[in-house]
C-alpha cells in the first residue's frame, strides 16, 4: 500500500458559473481516522472531493500529501498517489464480472491477456480481510446495489488506495447494508487507511466518524471531534439555525376510513408483477408511512392509487367511493392530492412559470375560471398567496419553475396540492433531495394537515422521515406489505422487514 499519513486541503476555492462552490476551504484527512464531511445538498462536498480526486482543478488553494505540495492532475494521477473515490453513481460495466470490472484498466502480469484468476484470488483475500463479501465471478448486473458498492470499494483497494473518499455511500443502502458498510469502514481504519465519509445524515456522522467538518454554502462552518458534538449542534451548523425533528401529534379524533385499499395488484414497467395484493387503510387524521428500500414497488403503488397505472386486481376506495382504475382527473375530484416522486416531470411543468404551475389541475375549477375563461387577476392573486404562505423562494411569479431549487419546487407543489383542501394526500418521497430547512417546513405542514383531519399516505425511502411522521408504518418488500407496525418499532426490526428477512 502506498503510504498516506496525511492529506491536507488548504484554502481551496472553486467557482462554477454563478456559484462559489468552494470558498477558501481547509480540510484534512489522516491515516487511521474517519473524517465526515457533512452538509446540505449543494454545500460543496462533492466538488471539494472531486478536486482532491483530480476530477476538477481548484481555482485557488493547495493540496499537501504527507506534508508535500502536490498537483493532482486526474483521477489516474490520484490513484497513483493512493487516493481512491467511490462516487454516488457507480461506474461499473453491468455485463462484466466483478473480477473483470476490477481488472479494467489494469495491466495484467501476463500481458496482453488478463490474468483473471490472479485478480479473483487477490479479490477474495481483500473481501475476507475487510468484510466485503462478493463473488468475483458474478456478473455485475446480477448484484444488488449494496454488492455493487462493495465492488467499487474493492476496485479502489485493489489499486492500493490508502485514502478512500466515499460520496454519500449510504444513500442507496438498507439499514443492514449500512451496518455492513460501517464494519468495513472500521476495519479499513484499523488497517491504517484514511477515510473521508461524505453524508448529509447526522446520525451516521455520530455513529461512524472520528471528526466532522460541516460545509454550508461552500464554506467550512465548523470542524470538531465527533465525541464533542451532537446531532442538534450539527443540524444547527448545517442549516444555520435550530431545526425541529420531532413533532407533537395529538391523538386522532375520527375513525373514518378515507383510503381503503384491498388486495391491490399491478404490473411494473417490464410487465412483471410490481404490486402484489396490497391491503391498507388510512383514516382521517392519520399518517400511514410506507417504508421500504427503493425499487420495491413504492412508485408503482403510488401511480396505481392515483390512476396513472392500471390495477390488475383489487380495489381502491376513497371515502367509500370506488376509485379503482379511474382517470387521474376523477380521482383528484374525489378529494385526492398527490405529491409525485418525479417532481420535475410529473409534479410541475418545468418550462411553465411559478404562477402557471401554482394552478395546474385546479384551473378548470371555479373560482379561478369563469365559464371557459380564466380569471387571470384571481390566478395571480392565488399564486402570490401560495408563494407567500409556503415560503417559496422565487425571484418572481413569472420565473420558470425549472430554475428554482428542489426544495422550493417541492414547497410549490405542496402549496398547490394542499390549497385544494383534499381529504387524502398521497406524498411520494416528499423530501427527497430537499435540504434540512425545507424538509422541516414540509414536515411541519404535513403534521398540521394530519392534525386538522387529513388522511396522509406517506411513501418514503427515508426511514427517519417515516419514523418522525407516521402514526403507523407499513413496510413494503418486493411489492408486498410485509408488516404494519407502530412507529416505536426498533429500527433493526424495520430493517429486517425492509430486507425481506422478517414479517410482522
Ligand atoms: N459541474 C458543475 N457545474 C456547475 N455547477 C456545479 C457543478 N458541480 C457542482 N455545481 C454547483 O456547485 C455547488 C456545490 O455542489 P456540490 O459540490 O455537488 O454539493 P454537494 O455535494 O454538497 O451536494 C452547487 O450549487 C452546484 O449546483
Ligand atoms: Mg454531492
Amino acid at each position: 500500500m502506498i503510504s498516506i499519513t496525511s492529506v491536507e486541503l488548504k484554502g481551496i476555492t472553486k467557482r462554477f458559473p454563478g456559484v462559489l462552490a468552494n470558498d477558501r476551504i481547509n480540510f484534512d484527512a489522516r491515516a487511521g481516522e474517519i473524517h465526515a464531511l457533512l452538509g446540505e445538498n449543494g454545500a460543496g462536498k462533492s466538488t471539494l472531493m472531486k478536486i482532491l480526486y483530480g476530477l476538477y482543478q481548484a481555482d485557488a488553494g493547495e493540496i499537501l500529501l504527507n506534508d508535500t505540495p502536490v498537483k493532482i492532475k486526474s483521477p489516474t494521477d490520484a490513484l497513483r498517489r493512493g487516493i481512491g473515490m467511490i462516487h454516488q453513481h457507480f461506474q461499473l460495466v453491468a455485463a462484466f464480472t466483478v473480477a473483470e470490472n476490477v481488472a479494467l484498466g489494469l495491466r495484467s502480469t501476463r500481458e496482453p491477456l488478463l490474468d483473471l484468476a490472479a485478480v479473483s484470488a487477490r479479490l477474495r483475500d481483500l473481501s475476507a480481510r475487510y468484510g466485503l463479501s462478493v463473488d468475483p465471478s458474478a456478473l455485475v448486473w446480477q448484484l444488488a446495489v449494496g454488492q455493487q458498492q462493495r465492488v467499487e470499494i474493492l476496485k479502489a483497494l485493489y489499486r492500493d488506495a490508502a485514502l478512500l473518499i466515499l460520496d454519500e455511500p449510504t444513500a442507496v443502502l438498507t439499514p443492514q447494508e449500512v451496518d455492513d458498510l460501517f464494519v468495513t469502514l472500521r476495519r479499513l481504519k484499523e488497517a491504517g487507511h484514511a477515510l473521508i465519509f461524505i453524508t448529509h445524515k447526522l446520525n451516521e456522522v455520530m455513529r461512524i466518524s472520528d471528526r466532522v467538518t460541516v460545509l454550508r454554502d461552500g464554506r467550512v462552518v465548523g470542524s470538531v471531534a465527533t465525541k464533542e458534538t451532537n446531532t442538534k449542534e450539527l443540524a444547527q451548523l448545517m442549516v444555520g439555525r435550530d431545526v425541529v425533528t420531532s413533532w407533537d401529534k395529538p391523538p386522532r379524533k375520527s375513525e373514518e376510513i378515507i383510503l381503503q385499499i384491498e388486495n391491490l395488484s399491478a404490473l411494473g414497467d417490464k410487465e412483471l408483477p410490481a404490486l402484489k395484493n396490497v391491503s391498507l387503510d388510512v383514516r382521517a387524521g392519520e399518517i400511514v408511512g410506507v417504508a421500504g428500500v427503493s425499487g420495491n414497488g413504492q412508485r408503482e403503488f403510488a401511480e396505481t392509487l392515483v390512476g396513472l397505472r392500471r390495477a390488475t386486481g383489487g380495489a381502491v376506495r376513497v371515502v367509500g367511493n370506488a376509485m379503482t382504475n379511474r382517470a387521474p382527473a376523477e380521482i383528484i375530484s374525489a378529494g385526492v392530492a398527490f405529491i409525485p416522486e418525479e417532481r420535475l416531470t410529473m409534479g410541475v411543468v418545468r418550462d411553465f412559470t411559478v404562477q402557471e404551475n401554482a394552478i395546474l389541475e385546479t384551473h378548470a375549477n371555479a373560482p379561478l375560471a369563469r365559464g371557459v375563461f380564466f380569471d387571470f387577476g384571481r390566478i395571480a392573486a392565488h399564486a402570490a398567496q401560495l408563494v407567500r404562505e409556503y415560503d417559496v423562494k422565487t425571484p418572481s411569479l413569472a420565473t420558470p419553475v425549472k430554475s428554482l431549487s428542489g426544495g422550493n419546487i417541492q414547497k410549490l407543489i405542496l402549496a398547490r396540492e394542499l390549497s385544494r383542501q383534499p381529504k387524502l394526500l398521497i406524498a411520494a418521497q416528499p423530501t427527497r433531495g430537499v435540504d434540512i430547512g425545507a424538509t422541516e417546513y414540509i414536515h411541519q405542514r404535513l403534521i398540521e394537515q394530519r392534525n386538522a383531519g387529513m388522511a396522509i399516505l406517506l411513501i418514503s425511502e427515508d426511514l427517519d422521515e417515516v419514523l418522525a411522521l407516521a402514526d403507523r408504518i407499513a413496510v413494503m418488500y418486493e411489492g408486498e406489505i410485509v408488516g404494519i407496525v407502530p412507529p416505536n418499532t426498533r429500527v433493526e426490526e424495520l430493517g429486517l422487514m425492509m430486507a425481506g428477512a422478517k414479517r410482522a
